[in-house]
């Protein structure tokens, strides 16, 4: 499946255009896409990030990393995803940079989502839906989320047991279960509890095209 992700990534470049500030997205898809962009670094006017991790990847590389309130708003964001729906609808999430994701989509005028062929489904929530949440709220959270959808909430924990900690120093509740048949309404929903920083559903604001992975790439 990584040499699937390597050919996703490699093919967004397409969408890089001289001069331009880059969205960066995170997961080991992107990584291949920050690869990618390395090698023609000098066309570039730098990057944002949306994670540490990719920040790291990208600095490594000699990209200049930028604050998105120094650069307003962007052409273009690459990022990944957990499941891609046919109306280009996504779970993302599954390495805790969510809310960073979301904040650069919302930016960015153009957002290309590049995947494996396995994270295409038809419905959207076998991948468990992941929530940022503060820290304090997380059972008041967990309980509306079971009040409102019926699937369970997980506080995700790492190998030794501890909560996982977001870039934002924030928790993560995982929805397992559920069928995401609206998930525009959903994404409201959620939103609305208090103590939600943000929902990994991307539906209100879906990839503008996505490039599934293979000899050679789809482009949707
Ligand atoms: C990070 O929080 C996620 O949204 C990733 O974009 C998603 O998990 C995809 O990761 P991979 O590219 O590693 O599969």
């Amino acid at each position: 499946m990584s040499e699937a992700k390597r050919l996703a990534g490699e093919k967004a470049i397409d969408y890089v255009e001289d001069g331009m500030i880059v969205g960066v997205g995170t997961g080991s898809t992107v990584a291949f896409f920050i690869d990618a962009l390395a090698k023609v670094k000098e066309r570039i006017a730098g990057a944002v990030s949306s994670s540490e991790q990719s920040t790291q990847r990208l600095r490594a590389h000699g990209i200049e990393v930028l604050d998105l309130n120094a650069t307003g708003p962007l052409s273009l964001y690459v990022d990944g995803a957990d499941e891609c729906d046919p109306h280009k609808r996504l779970i993302k999430g599954g390495g805790a940079a969510l809310t960073r994701e979301k904040i650069i989509a919302e930016a960015s005028a153009k957002f290309v989502c590049i995947i494996d062929p396995a994270k295409r489904v038809d419905v959207l929530g076998k991948f468990p839906l992941p929530v940022e949440v503060i820290p304090m709220a997380r059972s008041l959270v967990a309980r509306e989320i079971l009040a409102l959808t019926r699937a369970q909430p997980v506080w995700r924990q790492d190998a030794e047991g501890r909560g996982v900690v977001t870039d934002n120093g924030n928790g993560i509740l995982d929805i397992h279960g559920l069928a995401i048949t609206d998930p525009v309404a959903l994404e409201s929903a959620l939103n609305q509890i208090p103590g939600v920083v943000s929902v990994g559903l991307f539906a209100r604001r879906p990839a503008d095209v996505v490039i599934v992975g293979g000899e050679p790439p789809q482009v949707l």
